[in-house]
């Protein structure tokens, strides 16, 4: 059975440009409800704990400048099918394939750039989530 918590970063081009509001609506009228949210800018030691899975891939230094270079939000979401459903929400990690009306469609502005980031697995929610929230503060 599939798990019913994702979690996510806008990320700081969507954070800049202030659609961090019109993100957060759209995530909560698809069906998400919000169980965690704050604010934070990631240290580059953070960014790199966080992409660690991603070390060795020729886009890893571009990637922690990017994420560690302005504020971001991070949240930990409920549904159904939680993973499965807000990867389909936010569509494919390159802006330019994802399905028309998604999160990276609208907002993302290349494939490094894309606006968000969502867990690719219930284990991984679990960590992530853990990563940025301690059980207490979510409700
Ligand atoms: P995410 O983890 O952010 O939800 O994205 P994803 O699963 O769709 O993509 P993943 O392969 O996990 O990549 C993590 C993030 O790294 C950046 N990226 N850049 N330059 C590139 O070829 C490239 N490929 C990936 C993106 O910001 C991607 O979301
Ligand atoms: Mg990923």
């Amino acid at each position: 059975m599939n798990g019913n918590l994702t979690f996510t970063i806008i990320k700081p081009n969507a954070v800049e440009k202030n659609h961090s509001g019109e993100i957060i609506n759209r995530i909560e009228n698809a069906g998400f409800e919000i169980k965690a949210l704050k604010k934070v800018k990631l240290t580059r030691c953070v960014a790199e704990k966080f992409y660690a899975v991603h070390k060795d891939k020729p886009f890893f230094d571009s990637l922690v400048s990017f994420m560690s270079s302005g504020p971001v939000i991070v949240a930990v979401l409920q549904k159904d099918n939680a993973v499965e459903s807000f990867r389909a929400f936010i569509g494919s990690t390159d802006p330019a394939k994802a399905a028309a009306g998604t999160i990276r469609k609208d907002f993302g502005e290349s494939i490094e750039k894309n606006a968000v980031h969502g867990s690719d697995s219930d284990e991984n929610a679990i960590i992530e989530g853990n990563f940025f929230f301690s059980a207490c503060e979510r409700v």
